[in-house]
């Protein structure tokens, strides 16, 4: 009896350990967010909301890369602008190493900004086309207080050369448009660096290269995640770059997170039709082949004005059941240990 209860408390001390490491590790904590944009009719009256983001609910560990896959219009650019504080959240918190960040004042913004690098979709219209290199990367340095001109410069060249342009110095004078879409992109990166971030935001960072560069940027980013310990959030519409680069995939459809696993389980094991359907697209996940256009489900997404009832998806599910994904939304289901899925399915 007493082996028993000895055994059954080890076992709680051991759930207790591995729940405290969990919360521990996390550093970055969307809770039921919420991002509504009011739609207003003859620009005055109101005619509804569009739910970018609708009840999205994640958690990123320290040093963790995660995916967010899903196809345009989904909500995932909303989603990361609201994690930068550029959106206001509607309803739900994003909580940042223990900061709920959505009650910050304007000097909590800018200390939080310095934290979280953001890299955006197109690299040409991120950067002002009037100023060179050297005046993008100093401009965060001097908000953010580095008075001395001479390490502004020296930080510049470090960053410059971290994100492989170099020699440093033939590009501090460049203009944008002098530089191809890669070195832009890379630019773009150096930026979002140089405050040495803790979280590196990438916003479908490669959509907008040629697929000879794309390769060259992802890997970059890899290198300077794991050179620098960052958390990662890499969005993106193709699966097929996310498999060399995450050790989490979330796929979002219609505003929500249907689907949640780490690399193996969304690719190997995929459990949500909408998942399945959008691996079947993808021939090859090499990132290689990141230029072939993929095949989505038939349909259309949908509204986000009047979403469907129900399951989001059931207008184009080829395994819906009547009665209940047309009704009722499905909750979230663990089908196996940390692999997440929103279907009736897997009730
Ligand atoms: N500022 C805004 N005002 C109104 N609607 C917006 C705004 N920003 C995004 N949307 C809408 O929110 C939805 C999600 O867009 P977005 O977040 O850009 O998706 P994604 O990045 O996945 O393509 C789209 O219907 C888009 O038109
Ligand atoms: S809940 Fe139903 S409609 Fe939605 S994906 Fe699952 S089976 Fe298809
Ligand atoms: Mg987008």
């Amino acid at each position: 009896m007493k082996k028993i209860t000895e055994t059954t408390q080890n076992k709680v001390n051991k759930a207790e350990k591995k729940t405290k490491f969990y919360n521990d590790n996390v550093f970055l904590s969307i809770k039921n967010l919420h991002v509504w944009f009011e739609l207003r009719k003859w620009g005055f009256r109101h005619a509804g909301y569009v739910r970018a983001v609708d009840g999205v609910t994640f958690d990123l560990r320290k040093d963790e890369t995660i995916a967010i896959v899903g196809e345009s219009g989904c909500g995932k650019t909303s989603l990361m602008r609201t994690i930068l504080r550029l959106n206001r959240p509607t309803k739900g918190e994003v909580v940042f190493e223990g900061t709920v960040i959505n009650d910050l004042k304007a000097k909590g913004i800018k200390d939080y900004r310095s934290q979280v690098g953001y890299v955006q979709q197109d690299p040409y219209g991120a950067m002002p086309p009037f100023m060179n290199v050297q005046t993008i990367l100093e401009e965060p340095l001097k908000i953010n207080g580095v008075k001395d001109p001479a390490e502004r410069v020296q930080r510049v060249i470090k960053v410059l050369e971290e994100v492989k342009m170099s020699p440093a110095t033939e590009f501090l004078p460049k203009f944008p448009h002098q530089l191809s879409g890669g070195q832009q992109q890379r630019i773009v990166i150096a930026r979002a660096m140089i405050m040495n971030p803790k979280l590196l935001v990438a916003d479908e960072p490669v959509s907008m290269l040629d697929a000879s560069v794309r390769v060259e940027i992802l890997k970059l980013l890899r290198g300077l995640q794991k050179d620098h310990n960052l958390g990662v959030i890499y969005i993106t519409h193709d699966l097929s770059t996310v498999r060399y680069f995450s050790e989490r995939i979330f796929v979002m459809y219609a505003a929500q997170m249907i689907e949640k696993g780490n690399v193996d389980q969304i690719i190997k094991n995929p459990k949500h039709p909408y998942t399945f359907a959008l691996l079947e697209g993808t021939s090859d996940p090499d990132a290689n082949n990141a230029s072939i256009q993929k095949e989505v489900p038939p349909g259309e997404p949908p509204s986000l004005v009047n979403p469907p009832e129900g399951c989001r998806f059931h207008p184009r599910c080829p395994k819906i059941i009547k009665g209940l994904c047309d009704s009722q939304m499905p909750p979230e289901f663990e089908p196996e240990a940390g692999h997440f899925v929103s279907c009736w399915l897997y009730k």
